[in-house]
């Protein structure tokens, strides 16, 4: 049994989420056949050890709000490619959700290292998200005649999708007792309570995606659903596998799906 799968079920059950049978047996199996380094106890190591720089560890809340910021406009365009109207407004959804994150990591720099900012440097680092509400946002209009992919592609891109948001949750997990312990006694509940979301809103990235691989399966595709969990997770491994030799990437979250 591996202690990613285990864990991502346990937070998905934690909060009342919904998910297929099959989508946990294919998720236990593609984490037993490639574990997820960023479930291994090195890992965690590894990054407390980093993070125990101030310098570094404002450095990887920066490069986080960029990477959500990021995140958010790929997620967006992809949604704009998506024919499934239910599951492209549940990746809309997502999108407005790593916005509002690139922010969150800026309000926690500013929180924990409040002085080290100037207010030029401030604002550029507001511009980092791409500012997506669900009250406004850009076209959800198809980029072109060409751009909606078929619903393999689309599937392919769920499930890493997927993978890559367990990563984030666990992430979230590690930076949790980090940012508490920069946090001064009056910002203790303030990151507590930021911390809580960001762990709400990974899992529920978890869940929609999940939903969306169990109606799938649900359409007669698990074989291809369970080979297609099982590449795409050593494929996500490998990813993240050349990046810890990187120190500014260790601990960042990243929704490339563009690999
Ligand atoms: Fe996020
Ligand atoms: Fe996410």
């Amino acid at each position: 049994m591996n202690n990613v799968s285990e864990l991502v079920i346990n937070y998905l059950q934690r909060y009342g989420c919904q998910i297929s049978e099959d989508y946990k047996t294919f998720l236990r199996e593609a984490c037993e056949i490639y574990p997820p380094p960023h479930g291994m106890a090195w890992y965690g190591n590894y990054y407390r050890q980093f993070a125990r720089k101030p310098e570094w560890f404002a450095n990887s809340l920066m490069a986080n709000a960029a990477e959500e910021g990021n995140g958010s406009r790929k997620v967006w365009q992809f949604s704009r490619c998506i024919q499934d109207s239910e599951c492209a407004k549940l990746v809309r959804s997502h999108s407005i959700d790593e916005s509002r994150h690139s922010k969150m990591f800026v309000a926690l720099l500013n929180i924990l290292f409040p002085t080290q900012l100037s207010a030029d440097f401030r604002s550029q680092l507001q511009a980092l998200s791409p500012n997506y509400y669900h009250h406004k946002h850009p076209t959800t209009e198809p980029i072109n005649r060409d751009s909606i992919l078929d619903t393999k592609m689309v599937m392919d891109e769920i499930i890493k999708i997927n993978l890559l948001e367990i990563r984030a949750l666990i992430l979230q997990l590690l930076l949790r007792p980090v940012l508490q312990a920069y946090a001064t006694p009056k910002d203790l509940a303030k990151v507590t309570t930021m911390s809580d979301l960001f762990i709400y809103d990974e899992t529920k990235h978890v869940e929609y995606s999940a939903y969306c691989i169990g109606k799938y399966i649900q359409q007669g595709n698990q074989e291809w659903v369970r080979e297609m969990m099982i590449y795409r997770q050593q494929t996500v491994n490998e990813m993240f596998l050349t990046d810890v030799e990187l120190e500014n990437s260790l601990g960042t979250t990243v929704l490339n799906i563009d690999n």
